[in-house]
């Protein structure tokens, strides 16, 4: 199958029936959230990923009842860094100079650029940032679970101040941006499963005759 075959297979499946994703699916899925390019290389933001069906159902109510939270096998939680901080950049330059094996004292003008972006900006404008790429993350990861045949339905229908307190992402410097439930559509009970997709037809969607203004 190719990207664009994947593409027209997936939608965002308003019901799942509960069938476990095998772990080698899910582990690509992860690698392709991994392997996901973010600004500056940081990747600020966590993923986490649940199969506990009991916190499962707690997080239900805190989703507008999302049927699809409970249906899935697992759900993934994109939160981005409520803040870029020092330590953060520390670890990242550490990262790179190990990877690459380098002396970190090589990227020192790196570190202070990095490191001067996040001191100029407010807490709030890091956070927005960093859930910015967080959503490159959640895309990435959309696309590899189509590329699995795994079904995944991107969520923003939640309360992410409600899901940050039950998991409890502020003590770890998290806040909630995106909900990924993948799992296998439940077609024979949702509504959405054979409705042809809406797009925007292309003669919309792209000036292809750009001129300067
Ligand atoms: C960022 C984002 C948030 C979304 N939030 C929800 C959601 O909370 N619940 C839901 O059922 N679908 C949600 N959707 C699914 C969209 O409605 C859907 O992707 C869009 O209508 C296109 O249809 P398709 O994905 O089935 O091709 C969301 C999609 C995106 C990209």
């Amino acid at each position: 199958m190719n990207l664009i075959e994947s593409l027209e297979w997936r939608y965002a499946s308003k019901r799942m029936n509960g069938e476990r994703v095998p772990e080698e699916k899910v582990h690509n899925i992860l690698e392709a959230i991994r392997l996901a390019p973010s600004s500056m290389g940081l990747q600020p933001y966590t993923i986490l990923v649940i199969e506990d069906e009991a916190l499962k159902k707690q997080i239900r109510p805190l989703a507008y009842n999302q049927p699809q939270i409970e249906e899935s096998s697992h759900l993934l939680v994109f939160a981005a860094w409520d803040n870029v901080t020092p330590q953060h950049i520390e670890e990242y330059i550490n990262n790179t100079a190990e990877v690459r094996n380098v002396a970190v004292e090589t990227l020192n003008d790196f570190k202070n650029s990095l490191l001067n972006m996040a001191e100029n900006r407010t807490q709030e404008e890091n956070f927005n940032w960093a859930a910015r790429q967080a959503y490159i993350a959640f895309g990435t990861a959309l696309v590899a679970a189509a590329a699995e045949r795994v079904d995944a339905t991107p969520m923003e229908g939640f309360s992410p101040e409600k899901l940050d307190e039950l998991l409890g992402l502020n003590e770890k410097g998290l806040k909630s941006v995106t909900l990924l439930p993948l799992g296998y559509r439940d077609a024979e009970n949702d509504w959405l499963a054979k409705l042809p997709k809406v797009r925007r037809v292309k003669e919309k969607l792209f000036i292809t005759e750009v001129v300067p203004a």
